[in-house]
């Protein structure tokens, strides 16, 4: 039996899927989702037998279609405040995650939703995604990062247009500002392309790839001297056991067997 009520987790061939399941909601995230969503990804960063992470949604009709509405409803500014943050905390474990986390984007990604799917490193979404920030039109504004993670993504003329309007966008229109690496003609096919993608990754050194998501975010952080992480994250490498293996499979004409180590 599963841990969680309202996530559902598969491993296949290293890559933990985490499906948020509460489809009668359009699986949006109340509390009890981000605090499973917490202990998962935490639980994902020393699982050895995981090396890479998608996110989606259970259902064709949608990935997460905001907060829960009906729990947002009763915030007042006290737990408002620790709401958010509690959001923030959890989405940026996944944004530092030394894994590559995927979201595969199924039909609606609003608020909330479209939030975790930028604290992820990478987009893939179906043709059927539905993606905004419409939190003004409920007389509040993105809670878990999303102001901050849309203008990193799109540029801040973009974002401010999509934060205040509240505007809806189709697939085509995310592919086209940034906001998705990949639009596919159906969900299977976004799953599928996504693993593709974290294989590619696999065949690389890990202690590279998870230096390389601590580098590009530095490059986000104003108190952060991103050329200084880089410099000595580059440093860090060349002491590894895959830097020796790497340069030694190239020169012998070879593919690398990296151990992460
Ligand atoms: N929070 C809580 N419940 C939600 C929800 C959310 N963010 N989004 C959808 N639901 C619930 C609906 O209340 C409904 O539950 P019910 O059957 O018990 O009434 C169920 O999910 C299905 O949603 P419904 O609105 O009937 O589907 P739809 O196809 O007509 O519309 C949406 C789909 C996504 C356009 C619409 O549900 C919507 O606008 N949701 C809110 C989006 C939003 O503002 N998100 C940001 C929140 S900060």
């Amino acid at each position: 039996m599963s841990k969680y009520s309202n996530l559902q987790i598969e491993v296949t061939d290293q890559i933990q899927t985490i499906n948020i399941n509460r489809p009668e909601k359009l699986n949006a995230l109340n509390i009890k989702t981000i605090e499973e969503l917490k202990d998962c990804i935490q639980t994902a960063y020393d699982d050895g037998e995981v090396k890479g992470i998608i996110i989606t949604g259970t259902g064709e009709k949608s990935f997460v279609a905001g907060a829960d509405i009906k729990e947002i409803a009763d915030l007042n500014e006290v737990n408002a405040r620790k709401f958010s943050e509690n959001g923030q905390e959890v989405f940026e474990l996944i944004e530092k995650c030394p894994k590559p986390v995927i979201a595969v984007i199924n039909g609606y990604a609003l608020g909330g939703g479209m939030e975790l799917a930028l604290a992820c490193h990478l987009r893939v979404a179906s043709e059927n995604a539905i993606m905004g920030l419409p939190e003004v039109t409920l007389g509040i504004i993105p809670g878990y990062g999303g102001t901050q993670r849309l203008s990193q993504l799109v540029g801040k003329g973009k974002a401010f247009e999509l934060i205040m309007t509240g505007e809806k966008i189709d697939a085509t229109e995310a592919f086209r500002l940034g906001l998705v690496n990949y639009v596919c003609k159906s969900i299977d096919l976004a799953k599928t392309k996504s693993t593709d993608i974290l294989n590619k990754i696999f065949e690389n050194a890990p202690l590279a790839i998870s230096m390389t998501i601590d580098c590009i975010n530095a490059a986000f952080l104003p108190d952060e001297d991103g050329y200084l992480i880089e410099a000595n994250s580059f440093a860090n490498c060349c002491t590894s056991e895959d830097f020796h293996e790497g340069t030694k499979a190239f020169l012998e004409k070879r593919k690398p067997n990296f151990k992460g180590k």
